[in-house]
């Protein structure tokens, strides 16, 4: 039945991700690959869903007011009114959000423009939809946008450029420089922007998130895409939103409404408590996220990788192998596997673009900390095993 697949289906394989997950598995590794939490929601939007689920809110619907809540946090965060009733929809994560969007403003060979790394599921969202991803590489070691580069880019046939801020896999937080040079562009070029902003709460030393769609002109062109996943630890509950120009967003609903209905109802309902979480709610987020990267990011410094970039957002550390590792970011990952029995992500899948010559996408590896102290302390006393006379890993 193979011949019966589409000719796009055949190109996709499975997450690499995934994958490794499973070998990690199997050799009881330490997982710091998967971007998702290992420790409990809060309990205030835990007890809201039980709430839902006994009060039998089951079937097909829309919760107006969770609409309401994002309306509302879009004016606290960015400055923006924002119609609730036309301008907003939910969907099941910003994963959905994210291909409806693409559905809705992409035509056959229309070109994307996005950033290199990036995050894995664009690409082929972009391409199920017709479209052409572009990639602008992203300078290292401070992932530096650079402006001419970007001009570059730009065709006859761009439509949108997707902007993921605070990033993954680097920890980047775009600053308001480079938001405006990204913002100039998209209105001299008449392109669409879509933001993908999930680690919108996840900021570190003072460094506050901006989005995209709160410059000047941008806001009529933007579609923000976010959701709960990572500011309240369930990736599982799949409630995400796109925020949209009216005429985006009732097309983004609209095929919405034809692939999945709506986003699980109980969830919605949670997502009420969720979305109106005390100041404090965030601010500890924001705290214990940091302390977790400080703790991986000097554990890692000390063990031997190149560390000269210091996440400014997001959950990831992106370590550079030193010169002295004669292994590849893949061969790194599964000796660290199987001698560790620690499990990351080989830097080389968030890559798409030719890397320029100072630097080779093969020597990154991605680390999640987004795990409770009881798994951060366990990979560190497994690293640091690891080590040899001179405090270095002997993988190095
Ligand atoms: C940058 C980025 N966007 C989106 C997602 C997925 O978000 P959701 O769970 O809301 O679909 C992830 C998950 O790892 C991510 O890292």
């Amino acid at each position: 039945m193979e011949a019966k697949l589409s000719s796009l289906a055949k190109t996709l394989t499975p997450s690499s991700i995934q994958q490794l997950s499973y070998l990690a598995q199997r050799c009881n590794a330490v997982n710091l690959a998967e971007g998702f939490p290992d420790f409990p929601a809060p309990p205030h939007i835990k007890d809201a869903a039980v709430s839902a689920i006994r009060a039998d809110f089951n079937q097909y619907s829309h919760v107006q007011g969770t609409c309401d809540y994002v309306a509302r946090k879009m004016k606290e965060m960015h400055g923006m009114n924002v119609d609730p009733l036309t301008d907003i929809v939910i969907c099941c994560g910003q994963s959905e959000a994210f291909a409806a969007t693409m559905f809705s403003i992409i035509d056959q060979g229309d070109e994307v423009i996005l950033f290199d790394p990036s995050y894995e599921t664009y690409d082929a969202c972009i391409r199920l939809a017709g479209g052409i991803p572009v990639y602008v590489g992203l300078d290292p070691p401070q992932w530096t946008l650079d402006s001419d580069k970007l001009e570059k880019s730009f065709t006859e046939k761009t439509k949108a450029l997707v902007l993921n801020s605070p990033h993954n896999p680097t920890g980047k937080v775009f600053n308001k420089d480079e938001l405006e040079i990204i913002a100039g562009a998209c209105q001299r070029r008449d392109v669409v922007a879509v933001t993908d902003e999930v680690y919108e709460h996840i900021t570190f030393d003072n460094q506050n998130h901006i989005s995209l769609a709160s410059l000047p002109g941008m806001q009529s062109r933007t579609v923000i895409t976010s959701s709960l996943s990572k500011t309240f630890s369930v990736t599982g509950w799949r409630i995400g939103w796109a925020v949209a120009p009216t005429c985006i967003a009732s097309a983004v609903r609209n095929i919405h409404i034809r692939m999945t209905d709506c986003a699980p109802a109980p969830f919605q309902e949670a997502a009420l408590a969720a979305l109106r979480s005390p100041p404090a709610y965030f601010e500890r987020l924001r705290r214990d996220y940091e302390s977790k990267r400080d703790c991986i990011f000097n554990l890692l410094a000390k063990v031997g990788f190149k560390m000269q970039f210091k996440p400014q957002g997001s959950f990831f550390v992106f370590a550079q192998l030193p010169e002295s590792c004669p292994l590849s970011d893949a061969e790194f990952v599964e000796e660290l596997i199987k001698q560790a029995g620690v499990v990351a992500v080989p830097g080389a899948g968030f890559f798409h673009s030719k890397p320029s010559a100072d630097y080779a996408s093969s020597r990154y590896i991605r680390f999640a900390f987004c795990k409770s102290e009881d798994t951060l302390a366990a990979a560190s006393v497994k690293i640091s095993r690891l080590v040899d006379a001179s405090g270095n890993l002997k993988l190095f």
